[in-house]
């Protein structure tokens, strides 16, 4: 390890990737945010972090392995933090190429040159070379009304987006079993907090709620989430890949099983309290058709991360999104440009008859 250490982070102008640069800038680490910045990579999300000198960012394509490769000979990174992914299971629905383009093939180019790298380090910097891989709880598939993921719960994905992250797990696993490479996998529930795209249900309720618009949500609003507060997951990424042991999977979840219609009142009494102006918000909820292949009940059980590292998620759902309605209330200048220009709250992911 160098003295400071080097993280490359990728992805890292998207939701959590930026959570995960200000929490390293933050710490004192170096870091490289590369992002091919597609709708959802934002650099305003990095705006409190964008002059530190510990800071740099290069906007790259993860599929394009030379640029990638030149990326990490120049910066000599100690740890990677692979987050790079097209995210949102509504737009793989009705457009799988992109998934399986940078979830998969990304995946592999990332493997491939982090490997060609790690192998040339020096015996004491290759002995400490990290690359976790950051997936989501998506992978299993869907659960009934009880029980919890295991990191021994067999992969089940249902969308397109989950499947292309199946088998970016299942690329990474392979490395480490075929060439010793040192990688960890985590896998994690629904995150919501600030700087979250304005397509997810979170900031969707809470921006539509504002402007008087409805709140879809899908079929009867009886889909499980279990939630966890965007900072808390930066906080476990970083435990993960400097104590996680080589070829583990790690669950990162905060126990925080919500239905869906249980996550949009909420925000609504929230509203109700914070702009009494325009309540009940609640008159707003719509009920929508559902997601084709919609997941019942997603459920983490993140033991293994709380006793094996010492994790603890710190806010609890109350907390969480109360801070993350007022987030939005107070940050107008990120939303905005993007309700205005990239994304103005239209249903994505229905499919046609002819579908
Ligand atoms: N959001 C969640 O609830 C959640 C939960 C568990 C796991 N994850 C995983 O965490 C990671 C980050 O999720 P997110 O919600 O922050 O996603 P996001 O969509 O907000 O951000 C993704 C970022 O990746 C960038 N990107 C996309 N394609 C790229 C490419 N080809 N090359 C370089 N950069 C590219 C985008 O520009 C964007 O900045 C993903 O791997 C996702 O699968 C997300």
């Amino acid at each position: 390890m160098t003295l400071t250490r080097k993280v490359l982070v990728t992805g890292g102008a998207g939701f959590i990737g930026s959570a995960v640069c200000r929490h390293l800038v933050g710490s004192g680490c170096e870091v490289l945010n590369l992002d091919k910045l597609t709708y959802a990579g934002n650099l305003a999300s990095l705006r409190s972090i964008d002059d530190a000198p510990n800071y740099r960012f290069a906007r790259v394509d993860i599929c394009d392995q030379a640029a990638v490769a030149e990326q990490f000979e120049a910066f000599q990174p100690d740890h990677v933090l692979h987050l790079a992914a097209e995210s949102h299971v509504d737009r793989s629905i009705v457009g799988a190429r992109e998934f399986v383009d940078t979830n998969i093939v990304g995946t592999f180019v990332m493997l491939e040159v982090a490997r060609g790298y790690w192998s040339k380090l020096p015996a004491a910097r290759k002995e400490g070379f990290r690359f976790l891989h950051v997936s989501t709880d998506e992978v299993y598939g869907s659960l009934g009304e009880d029980g919890l993921f295991t990191e021994e719960t067999p992969y089940d994905p249902s969308s397109p987006y989950s499947a292309s992250k199946a088998a970016a797990d299942h690329l990474v696993s392979a490395w480490v079993r075929t060439y010793g490479f040192p990688a960890v996998i985590s896998n994690c529930s629904n995150n919501y907090g600030p700087y979250h795209f304005p397509e997810k249900l979170i900031p969707l309720a809470i921006l539509n709620a504002l402007h008087g618009k409805p709140l879809p949500v899908y079929g009867k609003g009886e889909n499980v989430r279990d939630w966890l507060y965007v900072e808390d997951h930066a906080r476990a990424l970083d435990l993960i890949v400097q104590r996680g042991r080589i070829g583990e999977k790690y669950n990162v979840g905060g126990r925080n099983e919500r239905r869906n219609i249980e996550v949009v009142r909420t925000i609504c009494s929230i509203l109700d309290e914070l702009r009494p102006q325009a309540a009940p918000h609640e008159r707003l909820i719509t009920f929508v058709t559902d997601r084709p292949g919609h997941d019942h009940r997603y459920a983490i059980d993140a033991s293994k991360l709380e006793t094996e590292l010492g994790w603890r998620a710190e806010e609890t759902f109350e907390t969480g999104i109360r801070k993350t309605v007022q987030w939005y209330l107070d940050n107008e200048w990120w939303w905005r440009p993007l309700r205005e220009k990239v994304y103005a709250g239209e249903r994505l992911g229905l499919l046609t008859a002819a579908e």
